[in-house]
């Protein structure tokens, strides 16, 4: 089973990774980590757009390009390790969507409108960490969920959050122990 591990935690001591980590190894299989913060990825440009919609136009799905694509399209297991940032989570990420999620690689359209999810993973989990209170699911793990219900397919998706952990007074080793029990015991 290939599980795919997308890191977008950015600080060197991220809450966020190591329960991602764990939760990588609870479900067991072969983990790749794609670190995005090392992967530099650059954000969609003029010329990048172009240069990437004259390649689609031409069917060259094979080339280069398209590797962060084609490796999501293949995972069976996806992992979002995403830290709470300004309600939603980094940049890094969303950049990362927009690489991956590639037509007739991640997905394609079909008759009237419709879009065919061509992605192979069955399940998608996203794994977050705040420091106060995440106020509203749906601008990190519900716009995930979205997009892998739409265009991925991926019908099964679970949110693993961890709250307050910059909030005075936090035991933190506390509440990381505790996370990381509740990994380690749930029948996913
Ligand atoms: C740029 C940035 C933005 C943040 N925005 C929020 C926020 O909107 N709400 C919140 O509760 N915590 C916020 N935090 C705190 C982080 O969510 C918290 O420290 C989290 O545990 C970081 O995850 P990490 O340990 O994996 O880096 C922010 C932190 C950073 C660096």
């Amino acid at each position: 089973m290939e599980i795919l591990l997308v890191n977008s935690c950015v600080r060197k001591k991220s809450r966020t990774i190591k329960l991602a980590r764990q939760l990588a190894k609870k479900l067991g299989g072969n983990v790749t980590e794609v670190f995005l913060e090392k992967e530099r990825i650059k954000p969609l440009y003029g010329l990048p757009l172009v240069d990437r919609s004259i390649l689609l136009e031409a069917g060259e799905l094979w080339d280069d390009t398209f590797n962060y694509a084609r490796q999501f399209a293949d995972a069976d297991i996806i992992i979002f390790a995403a830290p709470y940032w300004d309600l939603s989570f980094p940049a890094i990420l969303k950049i990362y969507i927009e690489t991956i999620n590639i037509v007739n690689i991640a997905f394609e359209y079909g008759p009237n409108n419709s879009v065919i999810p061509l992605c192979k993973a069955s399940k998608l989990f996203y794994v977050t960490t705040s420091g106060g209170t995440i106020v509203n699911d749906s601008f990190g793990y519900g716009y995930v969920k979205e997009l892998a219900e739409f265009f991925w397919g991926i019908k099964e998706t679970h949110l693993i959050k961890v709250e307050g952990l910059d909030a005075e007074g936090a035991d933190v080793p506390a509440i990381m122990e505790n996370a990381i029990a509740h990994i380690k015991a749930e029948d996913f």
